[in-house]
């Protein structure tokens, strides 16, 4: 088999960094790297790391509104399907480059497979539900992480198309958590200057366009951190860097360390030596609950609900009083509850891939 498989920002690249490991043992890939991530940190440092085969084609698109972005990668995708005539589309996700993937392959009648396909949030004003909810209509094969996003294809009559394989994020967690140690982690600040990583901390992620689009949100969820009995450490996604650092000066919130984003190996060992984790990421929420971390999750709709028990992960408005009250709870979850699969996703989306060829 031929596939294409498409990526353009950071936790597609972890995905497809244990998918191509496994798909190309017996098949062709050629991978394409839409640009929509191209800073060092969020792009090329997570293809070193994790030694993902090199892109067989770069379209530099990145930035601009949305449809500018989607529109602009549809195009240059189409002109890669047209010449390499592929069996299969690839895709992972929610984010633009997903979306613009699948319609120009489904176009072009060339399947489409999406990974991490069901998952919903119930809500258009995010962006990235409208990528899913697309994705997952004019996809042939729909491999879902969970059986909560397999139910929620029932619902919208997807599911004959369907198959619950487990979440690649949790494969690529525990293939590679163990790799770094903790004490040879030396983060690079906003100033460029190096530091070790204190003996205790929270770690936070936090850029999704609702929280950042105005610095208000911002504000209050670093007021909340500043005021904790542990330093936060804050890898700052090129979208809210100027915005984040501008309110730690001005407000004086120095018990906030902001450093330039890490790699993918420094954040899941971040993940698990911190005492707990803030974020408004769907991958670092999912990271904390495979590590045993409690999370309070940034958002006023659940991504993952099959995390959200016994106070394992809870959802926070971008409120100072209800961070703080969120990150006072102690968690309490059975043990013996492992709802992202096995370990061995991408095992299983190749032989999916397999099964549904013609
Ligand atoms: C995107 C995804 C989101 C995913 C996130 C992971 C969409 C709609 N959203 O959001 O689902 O959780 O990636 O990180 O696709 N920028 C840089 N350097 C970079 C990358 C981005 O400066 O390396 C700038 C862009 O030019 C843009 C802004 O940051 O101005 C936002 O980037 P964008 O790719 O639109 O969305 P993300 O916020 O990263």
């Amino acid at each position: 088999m031929k596939i294409v498989t498409v990526v353009g920002a950071r936790p597609q690249f972890i995905k497809a960094a244990v998918v191509s490991k496994e798909l190309r043992k017996r098949h062709k890939e050629i991978l394409v790297h839409t640009g929509q991530h191209y800073d060092y940190n969020m792009s090329q440092l997570l293809f070193d790391e994790l030694s993902i085969p090199k892109p067989d084609y770069n379209l530099g698109i990145s930035g601009g509104t949305h449809a500018e972005m989607t529109g602009k990668m549809l195009i240059a995708v189409e002109e890669v399907l047209i010449k390499e005539k592929p069996d299969w589309l690839l895709v992972y996700g929610d984010t633009n480059s997903t979306l613009a993937g699948a319609l120009s392959a489904v176009k072009m009648h060339i399947p489409v497979c999406h990974v991490e396909a069901g998952a919903r949030v119930h809500n258009m004003e995010n962006p990235e539900e409208i990528n899913r909810v697309c994705t997952d209509h004019i996809s042939s094969l729909l491999l879902a992480s969970t059986q909560k996003s397999f139910d929620e294809m029932k619902r919208e009559g997807l599911h004959n198309r369907g198959v619950i394989v487990g979440d690649p994020m949790y494969d690529a967690f525990l293939r590679y958590s163990d790799i770094k140690n903790i004490d040879e982690i030396a983060l690079t600040l906003l100033n460029g200057n190096r530091e070790p990583v204190p003996k205790a901390f929270y770690y936070m992620t936090c850029h999704r366009e609702e929280n950042t689009k105005d610095s208000s949100s911002l504000r209050e969820i670093l007021a909340a951190m500043n005021s904790l009995d542990l330093p936060t450490i804050y890898p700052v996604h090129p979208r809210n860097k100027k915005a984040a650092k501008k309110l730690c000066e001005d407000e004086g919130f120095n018990n906030i360390i902001l450093t330039e984003p890490v790699g993918y190996l420094e954040s899941i060992t971040l993940v698990k030596a911190s005492k707990k984790i803030v974020t408004d990421s769907g991958g670092l929420q999912r990271e904390a609950f495979f590590a045993g971390k409690q999370c309070v999750t940034i958002l006023d709709f659940v991504v993952w609900p099959e995390t959200m028990v016994g106070y394992r992960n809870q959802l926070a408005r971008p409120n100072r009083q209800d961070i703080l009250e969120k990150l006072s709870k102690i968690q309490s979850i059975q043990s013996g509850y492992y709802p992202f699969g096995d370990g061995f996703a991408a095992k299983k989306i190749v032989k999916e891939l397999e099964l549904h060829s013609v």
